[in-house]
Formats: C-alpha cells, sequence, structure tokens
C-alpha cells in the first residue's frame, strides 16, 4: 500500500478534519515504519527453515510474504485474505514469486482456510487478530492446517505504542493476556509471550 493510499484510509482521509497531505504521508509513513517493525519481529519470530511451508492470516499489501519470499528460506509462502483490494497489492508485489511457485495466496478469511489438515509448519498473523470475527473458533481453525508441533505467532499491536497518533489503535496488555487465554483453550501449548517496543508477539505450539 503506498503512502497516499494509506493517507486515504486514516480517519482523517475523508473527514472534516483533514491533515495537509504532505504531513499526511508523513504521519503514515511513521505508521508504515511501525507495520515494518512488526513484519520484521514476526519474521524473526517465525524462523522460517528449509522444508517449512509458511501461511501468512491478513497479508494485507504483502509486505510480510514479500519478506519471507525474498528471504528464501521456506519451500512455500502462502497467506490468506479476505479483501480483493489487498490481494491485488499483495499479487502485484510478489508477482516473481508467485510466477516460481514459491509464493500463493489466497482471497480468504480465517474462519474457513482453504487448505487440508496439517498443511503448514508455520502461521502468523500481524496486526489482523482483532479483525477475526470468532476469535475461540478461529484459532482452532488456524491450528487444523498446521502440523503436530506447528508454531503459530500472532502480533499484537499495542495499544500505548500510538495513543496520542491513534487514539484507540492497538489492544490493552489484559487482551494480550485474553489471547493468550484463547490459545491455550483452543488446544495450543507452549504459549508464551514476547513484548517488544513495537508491540506483543503471543508464540504457541500445535
Ligand atoms: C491492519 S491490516 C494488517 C495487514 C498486514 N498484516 C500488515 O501488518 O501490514 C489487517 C488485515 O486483516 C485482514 N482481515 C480482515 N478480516 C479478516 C479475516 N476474517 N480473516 C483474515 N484476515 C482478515 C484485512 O483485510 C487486512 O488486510
Amino acid at each position: 500500500m503506498e503512502v497516499e493510499d494509506r493517507a486515504r484510509t486514516l480517519p482523517s482521509g475523508g473527514g472534516r478534519f483533514r491533515l495537509p497531505p504532505g504531513l499526511r504521508a508523513r504521519l503514515v509513513g511513521l505508521i508504515m515504519a511501525d507495520d515494518e517493525a512488526m513484519n520484521e519481529l514476526a519474521a524473526e519470530l517465525m524462523d522460517p527453515r528449509p522444508h517449512d511451508a509458511v501461511l501468512e492470516i491478513g497479508f494485507g499489501p504483502g509486505r510480510l510474504i514479500e519478506r519471507l519470499a525474498r528471504a528464501g528460506d521456506a519451500e512455500l509462502v502462502a497467506g490468506v485474505d479476505p479483501s480483493p483490494a489487498m490481494l491485488g497489492q499483495a499479487t502485484r508485489r510478489n508477482r516473481r514469486w508467485i510466477a516460481r511457485g514459491r509464493v500463493r495466496l489466497v482471497q480468504s478469511g480465517v474462519s474457513r482456510l482453504p487448505f487440508p489438515d496439517c498443511s503448514f509448519t508455520k502461521a502468523c498473523a500481524v496486526n489482523s487478530f482483532p479483525f477475526w470475527p470468532n476469535p475461540p473458533d478461529d484459532l482452532r481453525e488456524v491450528r487444523r492446517v498446521l502440523r503436530l508441533g506447528g508454531r503459530l505467532v500472532l502480533c499484537l499491536r499495542t495499544r500505548d505504542q500510538r495513543r496520542r497518533l491513534l487514539p484507540g489503535s492497538g489492544v490493552t496488555e489484559a487482551e494480550v493476556e485474553e489471547v493468550r487465554c484463547l490459545l491455550t483453550t483452543a488446544g495450543f501449548r507452549e504459549v508464551r509471550t514476547e513484548r517488544r517496543s513495537v508491540g506483543a508477539a503471543l508464540i504457541a505450539r500445535r
């Protein structure tokens, strides 16, 4: 997603309160830099290895998919996102990897993943978990497509990161704890939380 496109999606993009375009672009640039830091964290925690098949849920503009494909470690990098606009952007960004069969992107939400049981060794979601419609069932669905021993990484922007820029954006510490409990209830084990300046990551094993 380009800086100006992102700017248009901000609450100020079409409302009464409009920032000058240059300032808006700078603000969105800051947010995107944060997103990149989250993607970096996700890539680090996913630690893709040869023979890994990894899945990203809610890939957005496809930057993490690109990062994982470019690193060249995993055998397959797959992703789902229900938004046709995001699918279009991510497909354009990753076309060379798609052409080589290294990346596969599908328009789908998390609730009914279009993959057989045990398809992936690792799965992740960066800032998409808050959009999932039914977290307890959706986590079970993610668990279904993971192999036994497979890893799930959920990266969540925490609220205090942006309090002054975007009030209400990000999850609270209590919500991070809630997600941790949901993971355990869904059957994941060895659930742990990593906290970084950019947000929190929950890591769990199937
Ligand atoms: C805040 S964006 C994050 C995008 C990307 N992961 C990133 O960090 O740049 C949230 C993404 O979740 C996707 N999303 C919304 N509902 C979803 C669902 N039910 N299942 C999976 N992804 C969903 C949106 O389309 C969007 O691309």
